[in-house]
């Protein structure tokens, strides 16, 4: 290997390059190989950015940014370090705390099967596309607290990313708009689909009398005259393949003037979207704790005793909640250990393990 090296030294020296432009034994140039997005045969394809087609490339860079330290203002901290692999790329913190400790207002979101996300991230929805989210916690002054100006300055010094930007966009210009379109490359390609309900679902695995239980009471509508054949109709809002509408809705987390945060009206300034968050994904729940934008829940079995008899009346809360709040679910406390069962058969154990997605550093 060292001859060919040398060689390719000579020879890029004859022709007028510099040294630098030899990286690991190969010339440094644009490389637009695309990256194939994989995921099972019973999930459908989510829609890609058109404009920011995936390639390995620029899912490197990403993936490098998603873990630089310098792209906060003391370089003590990471998108990584509030968006943990090991817990779903979410953090342990009820509020992120920030550089120099400060805490944050809100909950960190877990950050994986992002591609299936179609309609606004954070939790009021503020940022239309990845590319937008990606740089507002470096600027964010509870968070990373760096001007886009100075993270790329500090990006362009170092001749790893030259090289990853020249890889990436065909020149080593670090801006802050190439920088938003890697890290959107990086988190599309964060998936989690390998989980024991997946492989239930594909016929590999069997699920316990407890999680089949768990899965009717998920998928069951709620009926106040039937309380034996009434379910907790979580899919009514955590449906689909990725175990959310992609919606903001109030799960009646307060009463109107207990409000602290307004959620998705802040955006839109309709009263009423007043208390309406995210509806998040149920994959990888059992990981995530604790729960809800606020993180006000510790556990699992707060947060369906929460649906089950403590939801809180306002002129937003959603209809269908509401309906039940005359009787609550009605669950036992098997039903409740049942419905944990499954939520617990959704953790993808893969996630945490899987290389792609780990600090390159
Ligand atoms: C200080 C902790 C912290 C840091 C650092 C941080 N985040 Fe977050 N992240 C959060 C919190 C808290 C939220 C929810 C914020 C809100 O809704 O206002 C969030 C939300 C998100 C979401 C939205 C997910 C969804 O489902 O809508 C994405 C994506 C994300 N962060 C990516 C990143 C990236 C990329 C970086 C680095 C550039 C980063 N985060 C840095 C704490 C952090
Ligand atoms: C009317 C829609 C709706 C229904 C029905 C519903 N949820 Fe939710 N769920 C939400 C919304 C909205 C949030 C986020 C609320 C917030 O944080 O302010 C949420 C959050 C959660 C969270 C916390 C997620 C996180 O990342 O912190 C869990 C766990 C959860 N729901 C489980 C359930 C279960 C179990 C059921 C059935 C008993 C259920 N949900 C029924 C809308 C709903």
């Amino acid at each position: 290997m060292p001859f060919i090296g040398l060689a390719l030294l000579a020879l890029l020296s004859l022709s007028g390059c510099k040294q630098d432009d030899v990286d690991a034994g190969q010339v440094v140039e644009l490389d637009a190989t695309p990256y194939a997005l994989s995921f099972p045969q019973h999930i459908v394809a989510p829609l890609l950015p058109l404009d920011n087609p995936l390639t390995v490339a620029k899912v490197k860079l990403g993936r490098m940014l998603f873990h630089e330290s310098k792209l906060s203002g003391d370089e003590s901290m990471s998108c990584a370090t509030c968006h943990l692999q090991s817990a779903a790329f979410t953090d342990t913190a009820q509020l992120s705390l920030g550089i120099r400790g400060l805490a944050g207002h809100r909950n960190a979101m877990s950050v994986f099967n992002m591609a299936w996300n179609d309609n606004g991230f954070f939790w009021d929805g503020r940022a239309e596309l990845l590319r937008h989210q990606s740089l507002l916690p470096i600027q964010d002054s509870l968070e990373m607290d760096e001007t886009l100006g100075n993270a790329a300055a500090k990006l362009a010094a170092e001749e790893s990313y030259q090289h990853a930007f020249i890889r990436a966009f065909g020149d080593d210009e670090v801006t802050a708009e190439r920088m938003a379109l890697a890290m959107e490359q990086f988190m599309l390609t964060i998936t989690s689909f390998n989980s024991k309900y997946d492989r239930y679902l594909s016929g590999m695995e069997s699920l316990t009398e407890s999680e089949l239980r768990g899965l009717e009471l998920f998928t069951t509508e709620y009926n106040e005259f039937f309380p034996e054949f009434s379910g907790a109709d979580c899919q009514h809002c955590h449906g689909g393949p990725n175990f959310s509408n992609n919606q903001y809705m109030n799960n009646g987390l307060d009463e109107e003037g207990d409000m602290t945060d307004i959620g998705r009206m802040a955006v839109t300034e309709n009263p009423g979207h007043m208390g309406q968050f995210k509806v998040t994904s149920l994959r990888n729940i059992a990981l995530t704790a604790p729960y809800m934008h606020d993180g006000r829940f510790n556990n699992l079995e707060e947060v369906i005793d929460h649906y089950n008899e403590g939801l809180h009346s306002s002129s937003t809360l959603d209809p269908a909640l509401a309906a039940t709040m005359s009787t609550g679910l009605m669950l036992t406390a098997e039903d409740k250990a049942d419905l944990i069962s499954f939520l617990h058969t959704l953790t993808d154990e893969q996630l945490a393990e899987e290389t792609e997605y780990s600090s390159p550093f």
